[in-house]
């Protein structure tokens, strides 16, 4: 399998802030790869920094074998890496279906219209005309992923889709994640929650405190050894 994404000794923060110190992370296509880490880890800025969010200070993102280190957002979308943001952060003002039109006229062309969103996620077109934050928290999450699903990306970066959700929703959001693979879309999956990402990944990498602790797949690695390197060996 081919390497999609590479991140090489990343370095980033915010302001005097360093969040991440040194971070490695090999993605390569087909896989799903999760990253989990307790609240504050560096997940999201993780994700922000692969998704031209977050300033990274040292080190390198290669897309493809190209870097892609400090290109702008939008940039990155072209390029067909599509960030899922923690919250959601659907537009307020706007329906459902403009929220979905504003993200396919940001990306590349591809399989993914509103019709292929809806068919993923029949609520969605049901509720297509209301408001997006007058979805349940599981449809505004489904509506979050339909969005970056319309960039067309070829990998797709999910952050905390769980977040806030019932057991049941959760199930119902992470069971697309299989169909996304089906279509040929690479993953990574942050999350707090371990065993819902441990059900989807292929390889694990767990941060603490901005450093990777632990990286492999997870039945090699098996549930003590990720636990220790998730709360650290005090726990
Ligand atoms: N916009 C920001 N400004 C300053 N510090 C931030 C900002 N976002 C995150 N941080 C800090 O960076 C660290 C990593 O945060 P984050 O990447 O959000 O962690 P996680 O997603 O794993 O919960 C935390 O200490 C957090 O307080
Ligand atoms: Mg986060």
């Amino acid at each position: 399998m081919s390497t999609l994404l590479d991140v090489r000794g990343l370095d980033a923060g915010y302001g005097d802030f360093q969040a991440l110190f040194g971070v490695d992370l090999t993605v390569r296509e087909g896989e799903v790869v999760a990253v989990i880490g307790a609240n504050g880890a560096g997940k999201s800025t993780l994700l922000g920094a692969i998704a031209g969010l977050v300033e990274v200070r040292a080190g390198e993102i290669l897309h493809r074998g190209e870097p892609i280190t400090g290109l702008p957002a939008e940039a990155v979308v072209r390029r067909g890496i599509a960030l899922v943001p923690e919250g959601r952060r659907l537009f307020p003002s706007l329906s459902v279906e403009e929220n979905l039109r504003l993200a396919a006229a940001l990306g590349r062309p591809g399989p993914w219209d509103l019709d292929a969103v809806y068919a993923l996620f029949p609520v969605l077109r049901e509720r297509r005309d209301i408001p997006a934050t007058a979805l349940s928290g599981g449809q505004q999450q489904m509506c979050a992923i339909a969005r970056g699903l319309l960039t067309n990306p070829e990998l797709l970066l999910l952050d905390e889709a769980s977040l806030g959700l019932a057991p049941a929703v959760i199930r119902e959001i992470y069971a697309t994640v299989p169909r996304l693979r089906e279509q040929g879309i690479t993953l990574v999956v942050v999350e707090q929650d371990i065993g819902q990402a441990l059900q989807v990944a292929d390889r694990v990498c767990c941060l603490q405190e901005g450093r990777v602790t632990l990286e492999g797949r997870p039945a090699e690695l098996g549930r003590e050894r990720i636990r220790e390197a998730y709360f650290g060996t005090a726990a």
